[in-house]
């Protein structure tokens, strides 16, 4: 079963989006396909390193990250039907038409999550969202993730994958390079209720906001039932781990960082998604991920991802000690 296939087949189970929604994911796929394809061939194409810019987040922008942005907003303007994409490498939103009567959505990005990991060969992302629009744009992007149509990510590691919910269940499908299509591997990915990993930068612990460290001391101090650590420097690929095995990835607000270091519009609502979908949760120790009302676009909040067990403790901590 190809992606094309299966979002044609499912396109009625969704109605109250169209067929339109379908062009919006397909074209998503081909985005997927060119952005790996460049990250495959980095090193050949000198793709790898800075671009001497810093962005609106005060990070280093990576020649990567500028293509894969242009590759998004050029996807989009062929599609027609979307009115505008934000993504972490502008500052504002780029609006692709304004033909209100055509444009049904708005696409949120963030075209290269994990950049860092791309100068030594690792795992990297893309994350995207989907949200509604009717004509007013600032309404249509400072949505809460549960007004979301559709939000997934892209993950370019031992293989391509692309991972997606239309709130119909969370689907998985592999890039088959040899005849340039996305096969399903998973119809519908669930997330154990409880897992085994734990996944965070644990150089940061004693920064961290004091429930996230009591959350952390008290689950590996677990002996009988002992969790393993993984952290990749990449969300999408510690995400991806967790789907499958459970447990939780958690970036909490420190001393430094008094909301965090994840955006909520095109991180952290679309990955919270996912997980909601997949039978896990998401929180920032004190709110649903999925029911904050953004106030900008580039907004950071903690973030705890993962399997309901690990969540509700999560949550816990902070009811105990809460942050003020
Ligand atoms: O996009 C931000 C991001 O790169 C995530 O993918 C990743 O989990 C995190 O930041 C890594 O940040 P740090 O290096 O501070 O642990
Ligand atoms: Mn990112």
């Amino acid at each position: 079963m190809t992606l094309d296939r299966f979002l044609v087949r499912n396109q009625p189970e969704h109605p109250e989006a169209s067929g339109e929604l379908t062009r919006v994911l397909d074209q998503m796929g081909t985005v997927a396909k060119i952005i790996s394809s460049h990250v495959r061939r980095s090193s050949l194409e000198g793709l790898k390193g800075f671009t001497g810019d810093t962005n609106i987040q005060g990070e280093k922008v990576k020649k990567l990250d500028i293509l894969s942005n242009d590759v998004l907003v050029e996807a989009f303007e062929y599609v027609g039907i979307v009115g505008a994409i934000v993504s972490e490498e502008m500052d504002e939103p780029r609006v692709l038409h304004s033909d209100k009567d055509r444009e049904k959505y708005v696409v949120l990005v963030d075209p290269i999550d994990g950049s860092s990991n791309l100068d030594v060969d690792c795992v990297i992302g893309s994350i995207f969202s989907v949200h509604a629009f009717d004509g007013d744009l600032e309404k249509a992007i400072l949505q809460k993730g549960t007004k979301q149509v559709a939000s997934g990510y892209i993950m370019y590691g031992t293989s391509t994958l692309l991972v997606y919910s239309a709130k119909d269940g969370v689907h998985s499908f592999v890039l088959d390079e040899e005849i340039g299509e996305f096969v399903m591997d998973h119809e519908t990915l669930r997330m154990p209720r409880r897992g085994k990993i734990i996944s965070a930068n644990f150089g940061n612990r004693d920064r961290w906001a004091q429930p996230a460290r009591n959350f952390s001391d008290a689950l590996i101090a677990n002996e009988s039932d002992p969790y393993s650590l993984r952290y990749s420097g990449a969300l999408v690929a510690d995400l991806h781990q967790i789907l499958h095995h459970g447990g939780i990835y958690f970036y909490p607000e420190d001393d430094r960082r008094p909301s965090g270091k994840l955006r909520l519009l095109y991180e952290c609502a679309p990955l919270a998604m996912i997980a909601e979908e997949a039978g896990g949760g998401s929180t920032t120790g004190k709110d649903r991920v999925m029911g904050i009302s953004p106030q900008s676009i580039h907004q950071r909040v903690p973030f705890a991802v993962g399997s309901l067990y690990e969540i509700e403790a999560y949550e816990k901590a902070y009811k105990t000690e809460p942050t003020g």
